[in-house]
């Protein structure tokens, strides 16, 4: 199964990225921390996208096709993958059609998490991650079940992004709403295109994606 999440930042798609992942075996492509592991080692490409990312704008579209072309060879997305984050431009968009012609590969769906700006503040505000295992939660809405303590593995040291607070938060909205919306269209217009209520809880958001899911017809 070949699937995009698209939405806008925080808008739940790595939370939903990661149990679709699990449920049906194949692999999640978030460019987001892709570009996080590459400013992590110091790479040239690391270096160069490090800035714009703490400005919120977004990195440039030969350096994330680049990336994106690579990572679809490798051996993991044999049984599928879950796109989250890319495209987020037209020209990513569009290579991203040449890519999948090129490998014989199609598009299951397309899914759209539709959430309110003022939601959106919110949830990456709280958001948090485990520095050991990378599990993600958030201070209100997904909390740990013991404080300070991982459910997943039972690491207590936590991380915030340097890109999740106010200011680039409004950055990365405008940079959606600018040069990420407009892709929409496209998927519209090349069918098995969803949108769900990502402003429901976790929980109801992937049951509305499984629903959708169970319903595509068989390939
Ligand atoms: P990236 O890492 O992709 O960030 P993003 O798109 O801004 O998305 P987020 O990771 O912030 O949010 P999310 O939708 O995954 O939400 P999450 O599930 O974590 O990109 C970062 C930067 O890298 C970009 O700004 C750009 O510079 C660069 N970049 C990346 N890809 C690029 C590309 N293709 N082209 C160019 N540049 C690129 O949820 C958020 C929080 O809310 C969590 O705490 C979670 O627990 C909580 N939550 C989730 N769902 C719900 C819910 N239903 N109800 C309540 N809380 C919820």
């Amino acid at each position: 199964m070949n699937l995009i999440l698209l939405g806008p930042p925080g808008a739940g798609k790595g939370t939903q990225a990661k149990r679709l992942a699990e449920r049906y075996g194949i692999a999640q492509i978030s460019t987001g921390d892709m570009l996080r592991a590459e400013v992590a080692a110091g790479s040239p490409t690391g270096r160069e996208a490090k800035a714009v990312m703490e400005s919120g704008a977004l990195v440039s579209d030969d350096i994330i096709i680049r990336m994106l072309g690579a990572r679809l060879d490798r051996a993991d997305c044999a049984r599928g993958f879950i796109l989250d984050g890319f495209p987020r431009t037209v020209p990513q968009a569009e290579a991203l059609d040449r890519l999948l012609g090129e490998k014989q590969l199609r598009l299951d769906a397309v899914i759209e998490l539709q959430v309110d700006d003022a939601a959106l503040v919110e949830r990456i505000a709280g958001r948090f991650t485990c520095a050991s295992c990378g599990a993600g939660y958030h201070d209100r809405f997904q909390p740990t079940r013991t404080p300070g303590v991982c459910d997943v593995c039972g690491g207590d040291k936590f991380v915030r992004r340097a890109d999740d607070n106010r200011e680039t938060v409004t950055a990365r909205l405008d940079a959606y709403h600018r040069q990420t919306a407009p892709i929409l269209p496209h998927y519209q217009a090349q069918g098995r295109f969803f949108s769900v209520d990502g402003m429901a809880d976790i929980d109801e958001v992937a049951s509305q994606i499984a629903a959708v899911l169970d319903a595509l017809p068989p390939p």
